[in-house]
């Protein structure tokens, strides 16, 4: 396998029990929690077919149903919409069945990310692969995932992306060291020497917290095998990639992260979510120019 080979495939976890979003998620899953008009996880899908990425595989769980059905196609709801004649409507919801040839296989339980990562390992076979957190949604009008496949056809081994976040919220994230605290100003790939997830924030190697887009080396697989459960008792992607980040090169080893500096949200997070969908909406032609004033009117108010 050359380290240049052009990468193809995306892999989604979308399993968790999402349980920071209940009762919402009881009997849903997270990602189809909609962000203005769409479901989360159709930004994250159609993120990775802007990157080229045209084989998707979704790791599901219990409620995958909707999930599988938003992405495929509704022929009565199609004929309903085309003799109303409303081409609009019918335009957006064909779009989410055409943005890649999508695959699905069931987590079945929900022993962590890197146990839903290892799910993929028939399906990708022995090629670096995208992943792309189902319920991390990146702001389509800021680029990540493209600089990162470059990154890691260039150095290859794997390629995280990280953000600096306040120091009082890295035990929430997975954090790397990437040689000390000061990084140079406007740096935007650097090498990662540890990784350590959730670290209580006096012992947090920086304040840089691993996102969720990743490119990863095949090797990932056979670590992630022999990964035992980490923080929370489930297995950690983080704890692969710190055993990578120590394997040769040769071996497909060797650790390097993408510092992104644009908007992203943990729509799985109560807060963050209604960011996204206040920031998107706001943004947005249709809805935007009533949003604005009164965001700023209702702003004023309180
Ligand atoms: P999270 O840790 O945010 O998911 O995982 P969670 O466990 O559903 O969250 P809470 O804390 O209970 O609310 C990040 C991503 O990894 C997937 C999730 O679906 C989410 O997209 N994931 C997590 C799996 O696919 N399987 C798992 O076992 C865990």
């Amino acid at each position: 396998m050359s380290a240049t080979q052009r990468i193809r495939k995306a892999v989604i976890p979308a399993a968790g029990l999402g349980t920071r979003f209940l009762p919402a998620t009881k009997a849903m899953p997270k990602e189809m929690l909609p962000v203005v008009d769409e479901p989360a996880i159709q930004y994250v899908v159609a993120e990775a077919s802007r990157a080229g990425l045209d084989d998707i595989l979704m790791i599901t769980g219990q409620n995958k149903r909707s999930m599988e059905d938003h992405f495929d196609r509704a022929p009565v709801l199609e004929a309903t919409l085309r003799d109303k004649g409303d081409t609009k409507k019918l335009e957006a919801i064909q779009h989410a069945t055409n943005l890649g040839d999508l695959h699905y296989v069931r987590q079945g339980q929900a022993l962590g990310l890197g146990h839903a990562v290892l799910c993929g390992k028939q399906h990708v076979g022995n090629e670096p692969f995208a992943v792309l957190l189902g319920d991390d949604l990146i702001d389509p009008r800021d680029e990540l995932l493209t600089t990162m496949m470059e990154a890691q056809a260039r150095l290859g081994g794997s390629v995280i992306a990280v953000m600096e976040v306040p120091q009082e919220a890295v035990s929430a994230y997975g954090v790397v060291d990437a040689g000390g605290k000061h990084l140079e100003p406007g740096a935007q790939v650097v090498p990662v020497h540890r990784l350590v997830e959730k670290p209580p924030a006096e012992e947090a190697p920086s304040n840089l917290a691993i996102i969720g887009r990743y490119v990863l080396h095949p090797a990932i697989f056979t670590e992630l095998e022999r990964t035992p459960p980490g923080k929370g008792g489930e297995i950690q992607l983080t704890d692969a990639l710190q055993a990578m980040a120590a394997i040769p090169a040769e071996d497909g080893g060797g650790v390097h992260a993408v510092i992104f500096r644009g908007r992203r949200y943990d729509t799985g997070d109560k807060l963050s979510y209604i960011k996204a969908v206040v920031t998107l909406a706001a943004g947005r032609e249709d809805l935007g120019p009533e949003l604005r004033p009164w965001l700023k009117e209702f702003a004023q108010s309180i």
